[in-house]
């Protein structure tokens, strides 16, 4: 079982410098297990359960390093910076902005794209997530400007389509229509705005572009746009779609 100092621990969470959270143990504003927790420079087990056990100011410890939550990204944020407007991290406590290691995003939907969005602040799970070799599969809801021309399912399941400015064909990709103007397509690979470019090929356009699913989890009804939820089991991501 892993264990780290408090001081350190806290100031990873975001709490305030080292020196910050040495003055709270001593202000008796910490308590394990209901007791003041005095000394900062002790150790404490990182067990599942500490953060119902640490409390500071009375309130639940954050959730420890080894974070990974579901968020329903709404339309109009952004997961870099290289796009403008408010970052989908200012959906979280301000304090998990804090967070070392940082939370990040696994992959990205455009900032006109809402839907299933993963964030964590592990790498090796992004990692397994977004490597071609896992085959976690992405689906969306796609809502087109034109009615699709019956060629399109043929082309995207062809394994042959070349996106402007490429050099590798698209893996196959798998399409169902519940209408002229409404299709869901799921993704093997995740190349840059791929859905939209895809149509785009076809000659339609994308209006409206909505993620629902990835691997076998699939975004709660409950979830509204801008709310998240703590994942206590990721397995589901790479279970079969
Ligand atoms: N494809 C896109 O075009 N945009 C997204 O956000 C995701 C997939």
């Amino acid at each position: 079982m892993t264990a780290m100092r408090l001081d350190r621990l806290l100031a990873n969470l975001g709490y305030g410098s080292r020196k910050e959270i040495q003055a709270l143990a001593k202000a008796a504003r910490i308590t394990l297990d209901g007791a003041p927790f005095k000394e900062a420079d002790e150790r404490v087990a990182l067990t599942a359960d500490l953060p119902q056990r640490l409390l500071v100011d009375g309130e639940a410890l954050d959730p420890l390093p080894g974070l990974a939550l579901m968020l329903h990204k709404p339309l109009g944020v952004t997961c870099s910076h290289k796009e403008a407007g408010p970052l989908v991290y200012s959906l979280l406590p301000d304090r998990w902005r804090l967070r070392e290691p940082a939370l990040s995003t696994i992959g990205r939907l455009d900032k006109e794209t809402s839907g299933l969005l993963l964030v964590t602040d592990d790498g090796a799970l992004l990692h397994r997530v977004i490597s071609p070799k896992n085959k976690v599969s992405k689906r969306y809801q796609v809502t087109l400007a034109r009615p699709l021309d019956a060629k399109v399912q043929g082309v995207f399941a062809s394994g042959t389509l070349m996106l402007e400015g490429e050099t590798t064909p698209l893996l196959p990709v798998a399409m169902t229509q519940s209408s002229p103007l409404h299709a869901t397509v799921t993704l093997m690979e995740g190349r840059y705005h791929q859905v939209r470019r895809m149509f785009a090929a076809v000659g339609n356009h994308v209006a409206a572009l909505h993620r629902d699913r990835i691997g076998g989890l699939d975004l709660p009804d409950d979830l509204l746009p801008g709310q998240f939820r703590i994942l206590t089991d990721i397995s589901p991501v790479f279970s079969g779609t």
